[in-house]
Order: C-alpha cells, then structure tokens, then sequence
C-alpha cells in the first residue's frame, strides 16, 4: 500500500449523509487520506464485505476475474469498490 492515494488499495465504500451535499449517498474513498473522525455515522464497506473466498465473491469480482480485467492485485479491490452497488 502507498498510503498516500497513488495506488487504490484501501479504498472503502462509505454510506451516509454526504458531507457537502448534505444528500444520503454512497460514495468510495481512499481510507489512508480519511480521517477517522470524519466517518463518524458513516458505514463503511471493504472489498471483504463486498465479497469473499469463504461466503462468495459479489458479480462485480467475478466478472473482473472472469475477464481477465485484474491488474497487479493493489488496484482491484480499488476498482470493484468503485462499481460495486
Ligand atoms: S494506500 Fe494507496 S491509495 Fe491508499
């Protein structure tokens, strides 16, 4: 991980009442430029939530493996956080 936004490891999806628009949304964010005081009533979901070896991969991970759209492995939980729903 780079932890400073470059390569798309950590990011999260988070839902809640966005900061600026004051809107319910879900949007992704990259957790090492996050403060953690900032998520308070936000719920976050990590690409283990999404979907996993043991209880089954979401459709998004499985079309990304099954089409060979993987990378070096640091940038692809960062893409399916971002398509996921
Ligand atoms: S650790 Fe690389 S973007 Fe956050």
């Amino acid at each position: 991980m780079c932890l400073e936004g470059g390569c798309g490891a950590c990011i999260v999806t988070v839902k809640g009442i966005h900061p600026a628009s004051q809107e319910k949304q879900t949007w992704a964010v990259n957790s090492c430029l996050t403060n953690v005081y900032s998520c308070h009533g936000l719920d976050i979901i990590t690409i283990e939530g999404v979907g996993n070896k043991k209880d089954g991969y979401h459709v998004t991970q499985k079309r990304l493996a099954d089409l060979n759209g993987t990378q070096c492995g640091y940038c692809s939980p960062g893409m399916v956080m971002n398509m996921f729903r």
